[in-house]
C-alpha cells in the first residue's frame, strides 16, 4: 500500500508516485468493471480512496497532471462515475509512464476535456511538437482562479517557433517551494513574487523529510525583499542550476540594485510578464547550448576538399573501400563527416581555444561551479599529470594517499616531487583500504613544520570518493590543512565523483563547492572574529593541534583547489572524456603559464573532436537533468541494497557492506551505522558531520560465504554466465555501481542473477560428497578469515630521502625511478632471496613500481625498502595480474652498490 509514510523512504517519492498512479489505474478499471456488472466493490473503493489520498500529498508539486485534473478525478470518484474516473486515470498514467505529457499528450484533461476523452474521441492535445519540456515554479499566494488565469496567460504567449515549452507549478509558501525543488526534477526555473507565505497553509507532515523545517522561522519578521532573498539562497543551495527570477510590484530599480547574485533578473509584475516568459526560455536555452557540438555538426555538413591528413575525414577512405565499408554500416556516416583535423572553419583548437571550445569550457565551469574548466581527451590519468606538472616544481613536497590511482604516482615521478605517502585506514577483513584520516594528514604537516620544511610543502592529493565509495569531508580537510599551511594546493581526484555536483546532499563534499564555501567564509567579517577568538585560545602543542578543529587565518589562507573528473565514468561522455576544474585564487599569477605548458606536454596535437563534443553534450545533460538522473541512480542503488539484504537465500551467501562495516565508528561523529537506510534526513546528518561517509551509489557486496574469490566471481559467475560487467573486486567482495544510465529493469536483472548464483551454490552444496563438502568449507574459511594484513608504506631508503632534522619520510621517486634505466644498477631477486637478505640485516630497495590488480595500489614504488609485511602480503595474493613483477625472475631491485652511490649523491 502506498501510504504517506513510504514517501519518507529515501528518495523514492518518484517511484512511489508512478507506482501509485499505476495501481490507481488498476483499481479504477476494476471499479468500472464492477459497476458495469452492478457488483459491489466497497473494498476496491476503499483502496482507491487511499491511493488518491497518497497522491494528494505529492501531486501539488507537479504541473502534470496538475491539481485541477487531480481534483476532477477525485470528484468523478466521489460521484461514483467510475467509467469516466477510470478513463481520466488511465490517460494520466499513460502520459506519465510514457512521458508523453512532455510532448503534449494528456494535457487536454487539464482543460476539462475528459468528457470528450470519455467518448473515445480524444481532443487535440497541447501543441508542443517535439520541443523539450520543463516546469517553472511560481511562489506566490494565489487563489485557484488567479492560478488558472496565470496558466492560461503563460500558454497564450507560446509561439510555434519556441525552442522549449513549459508549464507552471504554483505554490503559496516558501515551505512548499523547497519541497517542490527537492521533489520535482522537471523544474528549471523559479519565479519568486513578493507575496508568499513562510509556512504552508495545509498539513505537509507526510513530507517532513523533504521540508526545510527552519525556513518559515527564518522568514518571520523580515521585509518582503529579504524574504525573497532568503528563499532564493535556499533554493540556490539545493538546486544551483535553477534560474531564479524576482517579480515585484514596487521599486524594481531599487530592488535590482541590491539583488542577490542568485537572481538572474528582476521584473516589474505588471510590465514584465512577457519579458519574464522570454527570459525563462532564454535561461534554459543558455544551458541547452553546446557550442562545440554545434560547431562540429555544422562543419560536418559543409562540403570540403581535404588536402591534409586524416583520410577518414568525411568517410573518404572508407566509402569507396572494397574491404572496410562495414565500418560505415556499424558507425554510421555522421561520425566520419565529423572527423576533421581542421581548427578553423568555425571549429577551434584545444591547445589554444578562442571560439566554441572556449565557450564550451566556460559553460562547463558554470555548471560545475568552477572558476575555470579545461577539457581533457585522454582521461583523468592525463588530467592528473597535467595538474601535477603545472603546480609542482622539482623538490616540492607533496602529500598523497599511497592508495591513489597510478597516474598520481607517475605524475609525481615526472614532476620530480618529494613524495610523502599517506596511509589510508585499512579494511583488512575485505583486503581494501578506506581513506586517509585527517589526523594522519595533519600530523604529517606538523612533522614537516617541526623539521623546518613546511615552506617546501606544495600540494595534497586525495581521491574523493575512493573507488569503494568512501567520501571525505572536503571542506574540513581543506580548512584544517590551511590552518597549518595557508598556501597549500589541493588536488581532489574526483574521477568517480563528477555526478556528485548534481545532488544537494553530495554537493558540499565536492571540491568545487567546498572551495567556494571556504573562500566565501574567509571573506566574512564574522569569520574573522571567530578566527581571532580561536587563535587566542589555541594551545600550540602538536597533540592539541591534532585534537582540535583548526581554523585557517583569513589574512593568510589562499584557496587553491583543483579537481579532476572522469566525465566518462559517471556522466555522459565518450571514453576518455575528462575535465579539470579549478578554483585557484592564485592561478593567473602563479600557475597559468605552467598550466599551459603542462597541458601542451600531455595533450595530443590531434585531439579527438568526438570526445570533446561529447563532453559538451554531457555538460548540457548534467545541467538540465543531472538532478533527476542522480536521484534515480541513488534510488536504484538503495533498491538494490534492500533487495539483496532482505532476500533470505541471498542473505545466506552475500550481503551489502554497510557504512559501519566500511567506516570505523571513530570517523562517524553522527553515530549513525546505516545513514542510508534511515531516510534523507539521516543521510544529510551523516554527510554534514562525519569525517567519512559512504557513497550510496556504490555497493560492495561481501561474498565470502560463497567460497568464491572476488575475481573468479566477477569472471566466471557474473560475466561468463550472465553478461554482467563490473569493474572492481577484492579478495571477498565485488563492487556494483549504479550510474545515471542504470535502469530499473537492469537492477531487477542483477537481483535475478544473484539469486540464480545463490541457488546454484545452494544446490551444489546439498549434492556434495563429504570430500567435496570439506573442500567447499575450506574455500569458505579462506575467504572469510583474515589474510595477511594490507602493507603500510614501508618507507623510502635513506638514499632517496632528503636530509632533515628530525627526519621526515618524503622521497625522490624520480631519481629512484630513472636510476633503474641503468641495467648495471639493478638485479632480479626471487622473494626468498629478498627475505634472506632482509634477515641478514640488509635493506632491499625496489627499482620499480609493483602493482597487483586487485587491489590496484603499488605495493612497492621505486626507492622503497622491502618489508616483511610487503612480502607476506604478496605471498598471500592469488591475483594473476601483478604489474612490475615477474614470478619467473622475481623482483627488480637495486644492487647494494647502486644504493650506496645514490646515497652519496643526495
Ligand atoms: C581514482 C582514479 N583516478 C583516476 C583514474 C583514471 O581515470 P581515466 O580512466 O579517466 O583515465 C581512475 C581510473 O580508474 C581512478 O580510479
Amino acid at each position: 500500500m502506498a501510504d504517506n509514510s513510504s514517501v519518507r523512504a529515501y528518495n523514492s517519492w518518484w517511484q512511489i508516485r508512478s507506482d501509485t498512479w499505476s495501481r490507481l489505474e488498476e483499481t479504477s478499471s476494476q471499479l468500472a468493471d464492477a459497476s458495469l456488472r452492478d457488483e459491489p466493490a466497497d473494498g476496491m473503493a476503499e483502496t482507491t480512496s487511499e491511493l488518491l489520498d497518497a497522491l494528494a500529498l505529492i501531486e501539488q508539486f507537479w504541473a502534470f497532471p496538475g491539481t485541477e485534473v487531480y481534483q476532477r478525478a477525485r470528484d468523478l470518484f466521489a460521484a461514483a462515475k467510475y467509467h469516466r474516473f477510470a478513463r481520466v486515470v488511465a490517460r494520466v498514467n499513460r502520459a506519465l509512464v510514457t512521458e508523453s505529457y512532455r510532448t503534449g499528450s494528456g494535457w487536454s484533461l487539464a482543460d476539462g476535456d475528459d468528457e470528450k476523452a470519455d467518448s473515445g474521441d480524444a481532443p487535440a492535445d497541447r501543441d508542443t511538437g517535439a520541443r523539450p519540456y520543463f516546469e517553472v515554479l511560481v511562489v506566490e499566494t494565489l487563489t485557484a482562479a488567479q492560478e488558472h488565469a496565470l496558466r492560461q496567460e503563460v500558454r497564450s504567449w507560446r509561439r510555434p517557433d519556441d525552442h522549449f515549452s513549459y508549464e507552471l507549478v504554483v505554490v503559496n509558501s516558501a515551505e512548499e517551494a523547497i519541497i517542490a525543488a527537492r521533489m520535482n526534477a522537471n523544474l528549471q526555473a523559479c519565479v519568486i513574487r513578493r507575496r508568499f507565505a513562510g509556512a504552508a497553509a495545509h498539513d505537509l507532515s507526510g513530507l517532513a523529510h523533504f521540508a526545510d523545517s527552519r525556513i518559515a522561522g527564518d522568514l518571520a519578521g523580515q521585509t518582503q525583499d529579504e524574504r525573497a532573498q532568503i528563499l532564493a539562497r535556499r533554493l540556490a543551495r539545493l538546486r544551483p542550476e535553477l534560474d531564479l527570477y524576482l517579480m515585484t510590484e514596487i521599486g524594481v530599480e531599487d530592488t535590482a540594485g541590491h539583488l542577490s547574485h542568485h537572481f538572474r533578473r528582476v521584473f516589474h509584475a505588471r510590465e514584465g510578464a512577457l519579458e519574464l516568459h522570454l527570459s525563462i526560455l532564454a535561461g534554459v536555452a543558455a544551458r541547452y547550448r553546446t557550442p562545440f557540438f554545434e560547431a562540429l555538426r555544422h562543419y560536418s555538413h559543409r562540403p570540403t576538399g581535404v588536402f591534409h591528413a586524416l583520410p577518414i575525414s568525411q568517410g573518404n577512405s572508407i566509402v569507396s573501400s572494397h574491404w572496410i565499408s562495414d565500418m560505415i554500416g556499424f558507425y554510421g556516416l555522421d561520425i566520419f563527416l565529423a572527423e576533421t583535423s581542421a581548427t578553423g572553419g568555425g571549429l577551434d583548437s584545444l591547445l589554444e581555444p578562442t571560439g566554441p571550445l572556449r565557450q564550451a569550457q566556460q559553460l562547463a565551469a558554470e555548471t560545475f561551479g568552477a572558476r575555470r574548466t579545461y577539457f581533457v581527451t585522454n582521461g583523468t590519468s592525463t588530467a592528473n599529470k597535467i595538474v601535477a606538472q603545472a603546480v609542482i616544481a622539482p623538490g616540492d613536497i607533496v602529500l598523497v594517499d599511497r592508495n591513489c590511482h597510478q597516474s598520481h604516482h607517475y605524475g609525481l615521478m615526472l614532476a620530480g616531487a618529494q613524495v610523502s605517502y599517506l596511509n589510508a585506514y585499512p579494511l583488512h577483513e575485505y583486503s581494501m583500504y578506506g581513506a586517509v584520516p585527517l589526523r594522519e594528514i595533519k600530523s604529517r604537516l606538523l612533522a614537516l613544520r617541526a623539521a623546518g620544511k613546511l615552506d617546501r610543502v606544495k600540494m595534497l592529493m586525495l581521491t574523493n570518493c575512493t573507488f569503494d565509495g568512501i567520501v571525505y569531508d572536503v571542506e574540513r580537510v581543506m580548512e584544517e590543512c590551511l590552518a597549518i599551511k595557508p598556501d597549500l594546493v589541493f588536488l581532489w581526484d574526483e574521477a568517480w565523483f563528477a555526478f556528485a555536483r548534481f545532488h544537494p546532499v553530495y554537493r558540499p563534499r565536492t571540491a568545487m563547492r567546498a572551495a567556494r564555501t571556504v573562500a566565501e567564509r574567509l571573506r566574512q567579517p564574522e569569520y574573522r572574529a571567530r578566527y581571532e577568538l580561536h587563535a587566542a585560545q589555541l594551545a600550540g602543542d602538536d597533540e592539541s593541534l591534532l585534537e582540535q578543529r583548526l581554523l585557517p587565518d583569513p589574512a593568510r589562507a589562499r584557496v587553491r583547489v583543483y579537481s579532476t573528473q572522469s566525465t566518462h565514468k559517471t556522466l555522459t561522455s565518450l571514453r576518455q572524456g575528462s575535465m579539470i576544474h579549478m578554483h585557484d585564487q592564485d592561478f593567473a599569477q602563479k600557475v597559468e603559464e605552467s598550466f599551459h605548458e603542462a597541458y601542451m606536454t600531455h595533450t595530443s596535437t590531434s585531439p579527438n573532436y568526438q570526445i570533446l563534443a561529447s563532453l559538451d553534450l554531457g555538460r548540457r545533460q548534467a545541467s538540465l537533468e543531472g538532478f533527476e538522473l542522480v536521484q534515480r541512480q541513488l534510488e536504484y542503488a538503495m533498491r538494490l541494497r534492500d533487495a539483496i539484504d532482505h532476500h533470505p537465500l541471498l542473505a545466506k551467501y552475500m550481503h551489502c557492506l554497510s557504512t559501519a562495516e566500511l567506516i570505523p565508528a571513530e570517523f562517524r561523529a553522527s553515530g549513525l551505522d546505516q545513514p542510508l537506510r534511515s531516510g534523507l534526513d539521516s543521510m544529510s546528518k551523516a554527510w554534514e558531520q562525519d569525517e567519512f561517509v559512504l557513497d550510496p551509489s556504490r555497493i560492495s557486496l561481501y561474498i565470502g560465504a560463497t567460497g568464491i574469490d572476488g575475481a573468479t566471481f566477477k569472471r566466471e559467475q557474473l560475466m561468463d554466465k550472465f553478461g554482467i560487467q563490473i569493474n572492481k573486486t577484492s579478495r571477498n567482495t565485488v563492487l556494483f555501481m549504479t550510474n545515471i544510465g542504470t535502469k530499473r529493469s537492469s537492477v531487477a536483472y542483477l537481483i535475478e542473477v544473484l539469486v540464480k548464483i545463490a541457488r546454484d551454490i545452494d544446490d551444489q552444496v546439498v549434492e556434495m560428497s563429504p570430500v567435496e563438502q570439506a573442500v567447499h568449507a575450506r574455500a569458505v574459511l579462506k575467504q572469510t578469515s583474515p589474510c595477511a594484513p594490507l602493507p603500510d608504506f614501508s618507507g623510502f631508503h635513506a638514499a632517496f630521502t632528503s636530509r632533515g632534522d628530525p627526519p621526515t619520510p618524503e622521497g625522490d621517486v624520480r631519481r629512484a625511478f630513472f636510476l633503474s634505466y641503468d641495467d648495471t644498477q639493478c638485479e632480479y631477486l626471487p622473494p626468498d632471496e629478498v627475505e634472506q637478505r632482509m634477515e641478514a640485516g640488509q635493506q632491499v630497495v625496489s627499482a620499480s613500481f609493483v602493482t597487483p590488480y586487485p587491489p590496484g595500489f603499488p605495493v612497492l614504488v621505486p626507492g622503497q625498502v622491502f618489508s616483511q609485511q610487503v612480502l607476506s602480503f604478496m605471498r598471500d595474493l592469488d591475483t594473476p595480474e601483478i604489474h612490475g613483477y615477474n614470478p619467473q625472475i622475481g623482483y627488480r631491485v637495486y644492487t647494494s652498490k647502486a644504493v650506496e652511490i645514490a646515497g652519496t649523491g643526495r
